[in-house]
């Protein structure tokens, strides 16, 4: 069984980690591990059932700002892998930020609009302003759609809700995404400030 905290007791849960922790201790390659993790991730982004309401809300207090919501759902015990909700509401955008781990991003519910940026150490190429942020491209996911994170290739994003109810995305990432010590970058500049999100139902421990 798996090791860590589980935030959510429900069966469905419990037999996705189970399945997660198989499959990183018989992969070891990133690549490999996304692709066999996307089969039981897209079964877990598809049943409706298991994540209670009280991680589907918005957060005032949220240190992400607009109500952004980051709920912890399970973290190893290592915190080399958390399982998190993202409740953005409708019209709100988080800041443009990385996330310094692999993982996989999907709709719960809502709809989100995504924009990847070029990462900052990508954009000392010759003749490009490396203070700029450089829009890859912009993108809708619906209900049921995710995608791979994979660092530094396609770290650095915003997102948005455009349904007229909030989105709830499901995070995998190999990281203690909600505490560690990350970037955002100011859209206009392309300037990055030290960014921690925290999560909404646990405490951050103390930097050091
Ligand atoms: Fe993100």
């Amino acid at each position: 069984m798996s090791a860590g905290n589980f935030f959510v007791e429900h069966p469905a849960v419990h037999r996705f980690m189970a399945e997660v922790e198989s499959i990183l201790q018989r992969e070891k390659e990133t690549a490999m591990r996304l692709a066999e993790l996307r089969t039981p991730y897209r079964l877990l982004l598809e049943d409706e059932t298991w994540l209670p309401e009280e991680f589907r809300q918005a957060n005032p207090n949220s240190g992400m700002g607009g109500g952004i919501a980051s709920w912890l759902l399970y973290q190893s015990t290592e915190k080399d892998l958390s399982l998190f909700s993202l409740v953005v509401p409708p019209g709100v955008t988080t800041p443009i930020h990385n996330h310094l781990a692999w993982g996989l991003v999907g709709i719960y519910a809502g709809e989100q609009e995504e924009e990847e940026f070029e990462p900052p150490e990508d954009r000392h190429h010759p003749g490009a302003d490396a203070s700029l942020m450089k829009l890859r491209f912009r993108r809708v996911l619906k209900t049921g759609e995710f995608y791979e994170l994979i660092p530094p290739h396609n770290d650095v994003h915003r997102v948005k809700t455009v349904s007229s109810e909030p989105s709830i995305s499901l995070h995998l990432l190999a990281n203690d995404t909600g505490c560690i010590l990350r970037q955002k970058f100011d859209p206009a500049t392309g300037e990055a400030a030290p960014f921690r999100s925290g999560w909404s139902n646990q405490q951050c421990p103390e930097s050091p």
